[in-house]
C-alpha cells in the first residue's frame, strides 16, 4: 500500500491496491449528494457541539471546527470549493477540507459518528426543508385558486361525467374541487414531515457508540422532534423518503388531472378557457398554433414522479438490516421528486391568475348537452311522479328538443305539457341553468352562494 493511497481515502488503511477509476465513478455520489452540503455542515456543527459539551473533544477543538466550517461554507457558497470524486461523497469532501484547514480538530469530528447516521440525518434535514418549501408553494397555489374560484363563483360550466355534458356546475365550484384535493396533499406532506423529523445521529454505523453522547441535545440543536429509537432502524430505513414520494405522486396525479382539463378546455372545440400566452408556446412549423405546453409537461412529469416512488420502494425491499450502499441510490429519485413538485407548484401558482373563463362557450356547451334534464325529472318527481317515470318522460322531451334543435327551456310550454300534465308554469324556474344551479344550495353543492361560502371557509383554513 502506498502512502498516497492511504492519504487519498479516509478509509484506505486496510487496502492493498487503489480503486479503479470505473469503481470510483460507480460508487461516488458527490455529484448529486453535494446538494446536501448545508445540511451536512449543520449536522456536523451540532454533533461537534455535543462532543465538546460531553467532554469528548476539547473546547479548542470545537472552536477550530466551527472556524473551519465557517470557511468551508464560505468556499462552497462562493463556488471556490473543489469537489473531488476521489473523496466519494459530500461528507468526506467536507470533512477532508475541514481537516486541511484546521488539522487534528477536523479529524476528531467523526468521533462517535458514522457516515451511515450522518447521511440519514442529512437527508432528513434536507427533506424537512423541502417539505416546508412545498407547503408554502401549495398555499400560494391554493390562494390563487381561491381568488379565481371566487371570481367565477356564478359562471355556469357544463359538469361532465364520461366526458359528456351531465349537469350545470359553476366554474368556481369546479376549481374548488382542486382546492380540496390539494388540501389533502398538504395534510399528507405535513404528516410525512412529522415522521421525517427524527434524529438518526447517535446510531453511528449501526449499533450505537461507546462514547457518552447526548442525542437529545443534538436533536434539539437541529430542530428535530425527537430521536430515532433504534440504531439499526435509524441508519437503514428510508420509509420517510418513500412516503414523501407517495405524497408527491398523489399531488402530481391531481395536477395531471387539472392539466388534462386545461388542455381540453383550451381546445377550440371546448374553448372554455384562455391561458395567458406566457404559459403557452408556438409551433416551429404551424404559424397558427398555440400549445398548452405547461399543463402538458406537468401531465408528463407525473410519470417520472410515479417512477421515483417505485424506485424507492424497490430499492428498499430486499435490503437486510442495517445500512447497505444500496441506500445511496435513494437520493437522485428523491431530489428529482422534490424538484419536479416544487417547479410544478411554482408554475401552477403563477399560471392560475393567467387563466380566464370564456363563459359564452361554456353556456353553448350546456345548451347543446341538455344539461338541465335531471332538473326537469326532479321537478316532475317532486310533483308526485315516480322518478323512473319522470326519467322516461324527460327522455322523450330531450328527443323532441333535439328534433327541434333547441334546448329544453326553449321548448314551448304546450310542447312540454305533452310529456306530463304535471308540468306547470313554474317549470321554467328549474329548467334554466341559473335555476338548476341555485337549487343545489346545500353544503358541498354548486349554488353560487355555496361556492362563495366555500371560498370563505377555505380561506380561513389556509
Ligand atoms: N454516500 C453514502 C450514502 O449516500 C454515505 C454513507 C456511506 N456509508 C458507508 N459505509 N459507505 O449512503
Amino acid at each position: 500500500m502506498t502512502q498516497e493511497n492511504s492519504s487519498q481515502y479516509t478509509w484506505a488503511g486496510r487496502f492493498s491496491e487503489p480503486m479503479s477509476d470505473l469503481v470510483k465513478r460507480y460508487t461516488a455520489s458527490v455529484d448529486f449528494d453535494k446538494r446536501m452540503w448545508r445540511q451536512d455542515i449543520r449536522g456536523s456543527l451540532a454533533h461537534a457541539a455535543m462532543l465538546a459539551r460531553q467532554g469528548i473533544i476539547s473546547a479548542q477543538d470545537l472552536a477550530d471546527i466551527e472556524r473551519g466550517m465557517a470557511q468551508v461554507r464560505e468556499e462552497i457558497e462562493s463556488g471556490r470549493f473543489e469537489w473531488s470524486l476521489d473523496l466519494e461523497d459530500v461528507h468526506l469532501n467536507i470533512e477532508k477540507r475541514l481537516t486541511t484547514l484546521v488539522g487534528d480538530a477536523g479529524k476528531r469530528l467523526h468521533t462517535g459518528r458514522s457516515r451511515n447516521d450522518q447521511v440519514a440525518t442529512d437527508i432528513r434535514l434536507y427533506l424537512r426543508d423541502a417539505i416546508d418549501d412545498i407547503l408554502v408553494l401549495l398555499k400560494q397555489f391554493q390562494s390563487n385558486l381561491l381568488d379565481l374560484a371566487e371570481k367565477e363563483a356564478a359562471t355556469p360550466l357544463p359538469g361532465f361525467t364520461h366526458l359528456q355534458v351531465a349537469q350545470p356546475v359553476t366554474f368556481g365550484h369546479h376549481l374548488l374541487a382542486y382546492f380540496e384535493m390539494t388540501r389533502r396533499d398538504a395534510e399528507r406532506f405535513a404528516d410525512v414531515r412529522r415522521r421525517t423529523n427524527r434524529l438518526p445521529l447517535g446510531a453511528a454505523a449501526l449499533a450505537g457508540t461507546t462514547y457518552p453522547i447526548d442525542r437529545e441535545f443534538v436533536a434539539a440543536q437541529l430542530g428535530f422532534d425527537g430521536v430515532c429509537e433504534n440504531s439499526l432502524d435509524a441508519v437503514s430505513d428510508r420509509d420517510f423518503a418513500i412516503e414523501f414520494c407517495a405524497a408527491c405522486a398523489l399531488l402530481m396525479m391531481h395536477f395531471s388531472r387539472l392539466s388534462e382539463e386545461l388542455v381540453l378546455w383550451m381546445n377550440p372545440r371546448f374553448g372554455f378557457v384562455k391561458i395567458a400566452d406566457r404559459f403557452c408556446t408556438g409551433s416551429s412549423i404551424m404559424p397558427q398554433k398555440k400549445n398548452p405546453d405547461v399543463p402538458e409537461l406537468a401531465r408528463g412529469k407525473t410519470g417520472r414522479v410515479y417512477g421515483h416512488l417505485t424506485a424507492l420502494l424497490t430499492l428498499m425491499k430486499g435490503q437486510p438490516l442495517a445500512y447497505n450502499k444500496d441506500n445511496q441510490e435513494d437520493k437522485e429519485p428523491l431530489f428529482d421528486a422534490v424538484d419536479t413538485v416544487t417547479d410544478t407548484l411554482r408554475i401552477f401558482a403563477d399560471m392560475i391568475p393567467g387563466i380566464s373563463a370564456r363563459p359564452e362557450n361554456m353556456r353553448d356547451a350546456l345548451r347543446q348537452g341538455f344539461a338541465t334534464a335531471t332538473d326537469l325529472a326532479d321537478y316532475l318527481t317532486k310533483k308526485g311522479l315516480p322518478f323512473r317515470d319522470a326519467h322516461e318522460a324527460v327522455g322523450l322531451a330531450v328527443r323532441r328538443a333535439e328534433e327541434l334543435g333547441v334546448d329544453l327551456p326553449q321548448l314551448p310550454f304546450a310542447e312540454l305539457q305533452k310529456f306530463s300534465p304535471l308540468v306547470g308554469e313554474d317549470v321554467f324556474a328549474v329548467l334554466t341553468v341559473e335555476g338548476s344551479l341555485a337549487q343545489r344550495k346545500h353544503i358541498g353543492g354548486t349554488a353560487p352562494e355555496q361556492v362563495r361560502a366555500a371560498v370563505v371557509r377555505a380561506r380561513s383554513r389556509l
